[in-house]
């Protein structure tokens, strides 16, 4: 009998194909995210969830379901999973490392070059013909070349983003919880700051930081007022890193000078101040969108499925190993 699993959206065909090989599928075939009485009914009895990261999968929806074995998140985030409550219940969760790490540098670029470079202010002026020839002083950019990026998160992403620096001729600083060895700082030639230097003298800087308690609004008023006045904000990590609402009002009043972001604190929805901005870029979450990434990921996820239902170690397990019994007094 093939293992029952649930899928909460639609993911790329080969994968689809894959997933109805080689299980019992359920899933969403609508073009929308699940409610919570949805997803819940949908995963009752199943061993295997397969989430988004639109998904929030609290200890109620994980308790509704005492047959669940694994929660394999489609994204390399997992905060939208409560991890206590599953490994509380035995129940492994596992995300999609590695395979994302380029397709999310290369868009981190790709809104630093288009917001550097005033592209989709461009774009709206050619597209709304308003356009009257080529002007020596229209839409003027910045250069790159010999300006300081200050990465904020030096884990895989953020380094995918520092090689990319190299070609571009940027001078780089980084702020990460734990220094890196000096020999890796000397590999991607990135020097250590602390956080409020390295925001005092970046002319971009761009988050890679998973969202945590630590994390949440790591960006704020403040930290905002520390930044230069020309500075340019990239945020392709997760929304809730950054004060949406402090971010269109520093954009407002020239503290910053533009923002380029992929996420954001509640989405789909969008603070309305930043909406109205010519200075910012936005785009709708789009970090790991390409069909070979998305497709490495739903391959990983039925990796990491078959292995849990098969009784042996998830490749990608984020929890702690979870505790099918509570601990007993002198339990190690
Ligand atoms: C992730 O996997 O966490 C990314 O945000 C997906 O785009």
């Amino acid at each position: 009998m093939k293992p029952a699993v649930f899928l909460t959206r639609m993911l790329p065909s080969p994968v689809m194909h894959r997933l109805k090989t080689l299980f019992d599928l359920k899933y969403n075939n609508h073009d929308r995210p699940l409610t919570k009485t949805e997803l819940v009914r949908g995963m009752r009895g199943r061993p295997a969830l397969i989430s988004m990261l639109s998904d929030p999968i609290d200890a109620g929806v994980i308790e509704s379901n005492p047959r669940l074995k694994i929660i394999a998140n489609y994204a390399v985030g997992t905060n939208n999973i409560d991890l206590k409550a599953a490994s509380s219940r035995g129940i492994i969760v596992t995300n999609t490392p590695g395979v994302l790490t380029d397709a999310t540098a290369d868009l981190t670029w790709s809104l630093i070059l288009t917001l550097a470079r005033r592209v989709p202010e461009g774009d709206r002026l050619v597209r709304t013909g308003r356009w009257t020839g080529w002007d020596p002083t229209q839409l003027l950019g910045t250069d790159l070349n010999g300006k300081i990026l200050g990465i904020i998160g030096m884990g895989r992403i953020g380094r995918a983003v520092a090689r990319r620096a190299v070609g571009f001729g940027m001078r780089l600083i980084y702020h990460n919880r734990r220094r890196l060895p000096v020999r890796v700082e000397k590999k991607i030639n990135a020097s250590y700051r602390p956080l409020s230097r390295l925001l005092a003298t970046a002319d971009i800087v761009s988050l890679h930081i998973p969202l945590t308690p630590e994390t949440h609004h790591l960006i704020n008023r403040r930290v905002l007022g520390r930044m230069r006045s020309t500075a340019l904000l990239i945020n392709t990590a997760r929304g809730p890193v950054v004060d949406e609402k402090a971010l269109a009002d520093a954009l407002k009043h020239g503290k910053i000078a533009g923002a380029g972001l992929d996420v954001f604190e509640d989405e789909p929805a969008v603070q309305k101040g930043l909406i109205t901005l010519p200075n910012v870029v936005l785009l709708p979450h789009l970090g790991s969108a390409t069909i070979e990434t998305r497709t490495k990921m739903g391959f990983m996820v039925i990796e990491n499925i078959q292995s849990v239902l098969r009784g042996k170690p998830a490749p990608d397990a984020v929890n702690r190993r979870p505790l099918k019994e509570p601990a007993t007094a002198g339990a190690e």
